[in-house]
């Protein structure tokens, strides 16, 4: 990493995009550079952001714009870029719109940052890492898909309500693709270290997976209007700080399989090591017969939507 704060850029000013932002800054990740289509919208928010600095107390510069030559030399770039879902539409829905958003974006990141790691926010979220690195021939360390990490987070959430216990001490994660055939892992979920399923009944662990299938489009149906970004957005950044502050975390992620689990060529939320060089290893973990098969379901849907991407030229 360069001797100079870190300079993290965010495409898509939208919700998510700008929430990202505020993390970034307000944990003093480093610069921050925030790029929409709509350029004024961008700056405003930067420099509103910034404007915030003194009273919180953070040193980040943040700016904001259209042009992507302030995203110049960036050591990470979030894409959160592109349309989000209505009620009733499934994340696949956005496959056509956010395919073309996602591309021009990424080209125009790899032209002045042909060095950083990317990180994959639009939806859907697996097959938009696909158009992500075909558009930017990134191999596979710098193109990192942000999901799993939501998914977790609102898996460990709904372990936390239910055994009224600080959030803090629900480890848990969830594999697979970021759609309805994501896969939970309450067998590796454990609360203060005890695990999961000694602590509560199946009954209600199916409940919580269940929730947590349906964590997004719970948000959708309430906002009405857009979909979820706080905890979007604090996912990426999670991922932003394990990579800028090189932590070596292991993290819930999509990322692209070169045969791990039995999987090739696929974009796929597994365990992923994060830091400094981006995606540093895989941990693999042991999948019991019925694990397997849902994570070898849940591959398949998003190997059906990379076809599909392939057969509408798309990708
Ligand atoms: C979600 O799950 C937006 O896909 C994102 O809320």
């Amino acid at each position: 990493m360069a001797n100079r704060r870190p300079k993290i850029s965010i495409v898509g000013a939208g919700f998510v995009g700008s929430t990202c932002a505020h993390w970034a800054a307000s944990k003093e990740l480093g610069d921050v550079v925030l790029i929409d289509i709509n350029g004024d919208a961008a700056k405003g928010k930067a420099l509103d952001l910034f404007e915030a600095s003194p009273v919180e107390g953070f040193d980040s510069n943040v700016l904001g714009g259209s042009d992507y030559e302030l995203t110049k030399d960036s050591d990470v770039v979030v894409i959160t870029a592109g349309l989000p879902r209505k009620p009733g539409m499934s994340r696949d829905d956005l496959l056509a719109t956010n395919s073309k958003i996602v591309k021009e974006c990424a080209q125009n990141v790899a032209k002045y940052s042909p060095n950083c790691v990317l990180i994959i926010v639009s939806n859907p979220l697996d097959a938009m890492c696909h158009v992500a690195m075909s558009a930017t021939g990134f191999p596979r360390e710098r193109v990192i898909g942000m999901a799993g990490v939501l998914d977790s987070a609102r898996f460990r959430s709904f372990v936390a309500m239910e055994c009224n216990v600080s959030v803090e001490d629900v480890q848990g994660f969830t594999l697979g693709g970021h759609g309805d055939t994501m896969v939970p892992m309450p067998r590796y979920c454990s609360v203060g270290g005890i695990p999961l399923t000694q602590l509560i009944s199946k009954e209600r662990i199916d409940s919580i997976v269940d929730r947590a299938r349906k964590g997004g489009a719970e948000i959708v149906e309430l906002l009405k209007t857009g979909s979820a970004y706080y905890a979007p957005a604090a996912s990426a950044i999670q991922m932003v700080e394990a990579i800028v502050r090189d932590k070596k975390r292991i993290l819930p992620c999509a990322v692209y399989l070169k045969g791990e689990y039995g999987v090739n060529d696929l974009f796929c939320g597994v365990l992923a090591k994060l830091g400094a060089n981006g995606l540093e290893a895989v941990p693999l973990l042991e999948m019991n017969a019925e694990e397997k098969d849902m994570f070898g379901k849940s591959a398949a849907a998003v190997k059906g939507l990379v076809e599909d991407m392939k057969r509408l030229g798309l990708n």
